[in-house]
């Protein structure tokens, strides 16, 4: 299985059950390194309405018919939009045919910028995601939650996406101790050095992580990690 790093919290997992985009942010994005037409997934994962997360998603799933997955406040607004979605809330899990997804708590917001007038959709979300046998989390925009050690200890995580911009999220100290909580094979640090609000050394995450237990891999945007163990 394939993950392909879009930029910011952007990924993109590539298995033999299909294409799982999330929050596919493209246009706009000082950090992208790829064309929205060049994206043709079956499913789009979206944590919540902020343009930096829900980005291009509608416009792609118009293009191209993918189903967008996201909290039903945000499922329900860009249906009205003309995107394909799915709703689903905090807990719950499906099966889709490119993929199993359940939706975890997030501590943020998930204010849409609906052409200038500020629309609430409803509580942010983080992804479960199970592929081919591998458990992936992608936390979404959050606060460090102790919950996370729940998330833990109810599914052998395999590979971690977390925040550490700091700011508007966990910076690296509480990521790490996220990772502690989480206790993933691996962690891939996103949401940092987007702009200089976020900018983070993520060496110095690195360090922090006890890599005994988890191992920090660092990827630029554009880049892939191969998740096969
Ligand atoms: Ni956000
Ligand atoms: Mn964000």
């Amino acid at each position: 299985m394939k993950i392909k790093y879009l930029g910011h919290s952007a990924f993109m997992i590539e298995s033999s059950e299909g294409t799982i985009l999330i929050d596919p942010f493209i246009t706009g994005n000082p950090s992208a390194t790829c064309e929205v037409r060049d994206l043709k997934p079956d499913g789009i994962l979206v944590t919540h309405g902020h343009g930096d997360h829900i980005g291009d998603a509608i416009n792609i799933s118009k293009e191209t018919g993918a189903l967008i997955v996201a909290p039903f406040e945000l499922a329900t607004l860009v249906q009205k939009k003309g995107a394909n979605s799915h709703p689903m809330h905090i807990g719950g899990g499906r099966k889709f045919p490119f993929g199993y997804v359940k939706l975890t708590q997030a501590f943020h917001g998930s204010g849409f910028d609906d052409e200038g007038s500020m629309v609430y959709t409803g509580q942010p979300c983080g992804f479960l995601i199970h592929v081919e046998g591998k458990w992936i989390y992608h936390a979404g925009d959050t606060a460090l939650f102790g919950d996370m050690k729940l998330i833990g200890d109810r599914f052998p995580l395999d590979l971690a996406l977390l925040p550490i911009g700091d700011n508007f999220t966990m910076g690296p100290e509480d990521a790490a101790y996220a990772t502690k909580l989480l206790r993933p094979k691996v962690v891939i640090p996103m949401h940092y050095d987007t702009w200089e609000v976020i900018a983070q050394d993520p060496e110095a995450f690195s360090t922090m992580v006890d890599q005994a237990v988890t191992k920090v891999e660092i990827i630029n945007p554009g880049e892939d990690y191969s998740l096969n163990f």
